[in-house]
């Protein structure tokens, strides 16, 4: 054994919109601890904040990115940092990304801050390029060191098909830690575009919730197709399509996946185009 924790716990502690049953959960902190949890069917964990997970819980392990997986080191490389560009030492998979996107506008590095507001863990966001209007992972991205079941290697962005919410890596590979390619600026300029992000999402709800359900159908947005559809505020049981954005589906407290599956259905039953799926649905 290689050490890792292993518990039983509730999903629903894990994600945003708070549901979800038990599983076995596997803390690794290691690349070694990361290769022994996928000895077995396993499925990965980030900040949970696309996630829809069954309330009767998922049979694999979930593998969740700790300790040094979780940690960053934001300081230049010397041999790959020029005078406009800095690309960082290694950035853990399990970082929370709103704390580096805080701590590179500190520093007045730029590339980054257009996804302010995402409440993803690193890993998770570059797996699915998670992004606004203002920017993505993909911008601020040198090197992807990728684990599978077979082994460890290092890609750029330049040897993965990535694009609007999609990395091109493969499910249950998993990111263990990336570089960051960031350009030189100052504090006050990464600030001043970050509170444009922001601003975007004045409209968005407050409340539990995974963001999205849908991605943007061929650049139009999803929210408006469903609030065009006469969507918003409707209820089944205790989710709700939020009456702020219909894009959202919000949890109002004690919702269960079922409530959550039904919104979905019904959305899809109701919007004349075909609406591809942002949220992954556990199992
Ligand atoms: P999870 O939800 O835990 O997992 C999602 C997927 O990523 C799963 O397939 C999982 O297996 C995989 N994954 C997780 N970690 C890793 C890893 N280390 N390696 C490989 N695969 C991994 N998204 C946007 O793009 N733009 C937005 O503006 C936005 N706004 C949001 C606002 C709110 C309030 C919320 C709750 C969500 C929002 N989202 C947004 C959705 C969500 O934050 C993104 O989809 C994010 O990328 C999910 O990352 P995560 O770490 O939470 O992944
Ligand atoms: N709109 C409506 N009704 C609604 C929702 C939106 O009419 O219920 C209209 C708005 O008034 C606006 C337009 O649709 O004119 C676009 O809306 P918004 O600015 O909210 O952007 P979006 O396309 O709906 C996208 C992302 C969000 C991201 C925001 C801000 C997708 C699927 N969604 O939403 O990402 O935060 O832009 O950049 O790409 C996510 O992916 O989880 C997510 C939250």
């Amino acid at each position: 054994r290689t050490g890792a924790r292993v518990e039983r716990l509730p999903l629903a502690r894990f994600t945003t919109l708070g549901v979800g049953g038990e599983a076995e959960v596997w803390f690794v902190s290691s690349l070694e601890q990361l290769a022994e949890a996928m000895e077995a069917p396993y499925r990965v964990l980030g900040g949970g904040s696309n996630l829809v997970v069954a309330d009767e819980g998922v049979p694999e392990r979930v593998i969740r990115l700790t300790g040094p997986l979780a940690e960053s080191d934001l300081t230049p490389d010397p041999e790959l940092s020029e005078e406009e560009t800095v690309v960082t030492g290694w950035v853990g998979g399990g970082v929370p990304l709103p704390g580096l996107i805080r701590k590179l506008q500190k520093l007045g590095l730029s590339n980054l801050e257009g996804t302010v507001g995402i409440p993803a863990q690193v890993g998770g966001a570059v797996w699915m390029n998670a992004g606004t209007r203002y920017g993505e992972m993909f911008d601020g991205l040198h090197t992807l060191e990728i684990v599978t079941p077979g082994g460890t290697r290092q890609v750029t962005p330049d040897d993965l098909d990535w694009g609007y919410r999609r990395s091109g890596i493969p499910r249950n590979h998993v990111v263990s830690r990336v570089r960051l390619k960031l350009r030189r600026s100052t504090p006050e300029e990464v600030l001043a575009r970050m509170d444009l992000a922001d601003q975007a999402r004045k409209g968005q709800p407050k409340m539990k919730t995974p963001g999205c359900a849908f991605k943007n159908p061929g650049g139009v947005s999803a929210g408006k197709l469903i609030d065009e559809a006469g969507l918003k505020g409707t209820r089944v049981g205790n989710a709700m399509i939020a009456p702020e954005h219909a894009n959202f589906i919000v949890n109002l407290g004690g919702a269960s996946s079922a409530d959550v599956h039904a919104l979905l259905h019904l959305i899809r039953e109701r919007v004349g185009v075909p609406l591809e799926l942002e949220y992954e649905l556990w199992p």
